[in-house]
């Protein structure tokens, strides 16, 4: 949900003109209904004029003075508002709109949130507040991707499936306007204090393995996050928007203390990183974050810090999406032991830089199911590693290519519950259609390690690009929190 509920921040610059009706959009797919009548409506943002039995109009007519104009006022409460002639303007906020339109809303007519912001912009009169031209306004427009890895070891196909292979397809989608892949060195650093060296290895490793799953760093900024001072003073604001028994309450977080045997003394940064990871999220605005199941609570905890942060400080963070492989089976790939999770402590990986022979013996290795011992008893496919991988990997053509007596996937799983396909013949397959994934991806990582200082010197511009990006924000952060004091004298000003 998105909370409007706010200070109101300075006065952006008043906008001159008359208004008579506003229809605000919200990031992307939320719009409110410019709904006609709006007196008596109830709002719920503060404002500051004398406000009990008020309407909204008329609190915000009181305001106006101070801004220079009724629009000035408008446009700090709805830095997204788009303006138009002849018709009232709507001033309820998405809390109180929020129970009657669940889900996507329609704008008036069907049309979808640019269409209609386009049309009912005039551009001649209002100028100054095209939420396309503005440049202000620009950046909460724009699809941005942010998402990266914590460098603790090469990547797997774990990796690939759970959220590489779909952050290349939307790199390539064109849709993106900004893309940026971190490698999470201080993230790492939060479980491997004391061995940095690990993490220091793993930088290459991990770009090299970006690179060859079809990363391109013509069209996404990879970089090291510990390059980029912002986030740590960002995280630092964000600890005072959150509750310790909040973070404790993260189940990641607690499956990971468990797993670390933390219990009995959790390092602080650990503790931490998911405050870090709001930070490294929003530092970028990132608009989506595609990444693998297990970090949905890092997003929704992110979600809370935005909304908290634009509640107390005025709207200044973009509230992030999160994006998940469509595909269940990829969602969390199952080590080839059978485990739940891929781990390279629990040493049952399947490596994107594995050799054609270990990606064989892995597979030959792999753990399936235990009732199927003869070829001709009935098995079970689910909860069954070979075929949870190929519901991940498989596609149509490799039937015709590599298992032509078979017309597909659910008339192979079907023979396998039946009884009568043993599990080599299985694995076989699967050994196929990896080698036929992984070949590329491998031919790639061999190119670009033969152009060593050509990574060096993308992570390090990316870098730098990257820093620019998220010193930007926190020129808006220290803004909002007002602790921008060498910005225009404002330590002398009484406001
Ligand atoms: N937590 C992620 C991982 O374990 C890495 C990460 C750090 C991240 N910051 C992020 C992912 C921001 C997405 C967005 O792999």
């Amino acid at each position: 949900m998105i909370n409007m509920t706010r200070k109101i921040p300075r006065p952006y610059n008043a906008v001159r003109g008359e208004i008579t009706r506003c229809t605000t959009l919200l990031p992307r797919s939320l719009t409110l209904r410019a709904r006609g009548a709006c007196n008596g409506a109830r709002s719920s943002r503060p404002v500051q004029a004398g406000n009990s039995g008020a309407s909204t109009t008329e609190r915000l007519r009181r305001l106006a003075p101070a801004a220079g104009s009724l629009q000035g006022v408008l446009l700090r409460l709805f830095p997204f508002a788009v303006f138009c002639e002849n018709q009232r303007y709507c001033t309820r906020s998405a809390r109180v709109c929020q129970p009657r339109f669940s889900g996507k809303i329609p704008l008036s007519g069907g049309k979808n949130v640019d269409e209609a912001a386009a049309s009912a912009y005039n551009k001649e009169k209002y100028p100054a507040l095209s939420p396309f031209e503005a440049p202000q306004k620009e950046r909460y427009m724009k699809q941005i991707i942010l998402t990266g890895d914590r460098p603790t070891g090469r990547l797997h196909v774990g990796h690939y499936v759970g959220s590489l292979k779909e952050r290349v397809a939307l790199q390539n989608s064109g849709k993106f306007d900004e893309i940026y892949i971190m490698i999470a060195d201080a993230q790492a650093l939060t479980d491997n204090a004391e061995h940095p060296e690990k993490v220091r290895q793993n930088i290459m490793n991990v770009a090299l393995d970006y690179l060859a799953c079809g990363l391109d760093p013509e069209k996404s900024t990879l970089f090291i996050q510990s390059m980029i001072p912002e986030l740590t003073e960002l995280t630092f604001y964000y600890m005072n928007l959150v509750t310790v028994s909040r973070v404790q309450r993260n189940p990641t977080v607690k499956a990971e203390i468990q797993m670390r045997n933390f219990e009995a003394s959790i390092p602080v940064g650990f503790f931490c990183y998911p405050i870090s990871q709001a930070a490294d999220i929003t530092a970028f605005r990132a608009t989506a974050v595609p990444v693998g199941e297990d970090q949905l609570p890092m997003l929704e905890q992110c979600k809370e810090i935005v909304h908290k942060f634009n509640a107390v400080y005025g709207d200044t963070l973009v509230d992030p999406q999160i994006i998940l492989p469509k595909n269940q089976a990829c969602l969390r790939l199952p080590g080839i032991d059978g485990k739940a999770k891929m781990s390279k402590s629990l040493g049952n990986c399947i490596y994107l830089s594995d050799s054609p022979e270990d990606i064989r013996t892995k597979v030959m290795s792999m753990f399936t199911d235990p009732t199927h011992l003869r070829r001709e008893d009935p098995g079970h496919t689910e909860g069954n590693p070979v075929f949870i991988y190929l519901d991940a990997f498989c596609r149509p053509e490799y039937f015709p290519e590599f298992l032509p007596e078979y017309s597909g996937l659910d008339e192979l799983k079907a023979h396998y519950q039946r009884g009568g396909l043993g599990d080599v013949k299985v694995k076989k397959f699967l050994n196929n259609v990896l080698q036929a994934e992984l070949a590329p991806i491998r031919q790639r990582r061999e190119d670009w390690e033969k152009r060593l200082p050509d990574v060096y010197e993308i992570l390090r511009a990316g870098s730098e690009t990257a820093r620019k990006t998220a010193a930007a924000t926190l020129h808006d952060v220290r803004h909002a929190m007002r602790i921008d004091y060498f910005e225009d004298n404002n330590l002398l000003r009484k406001d």
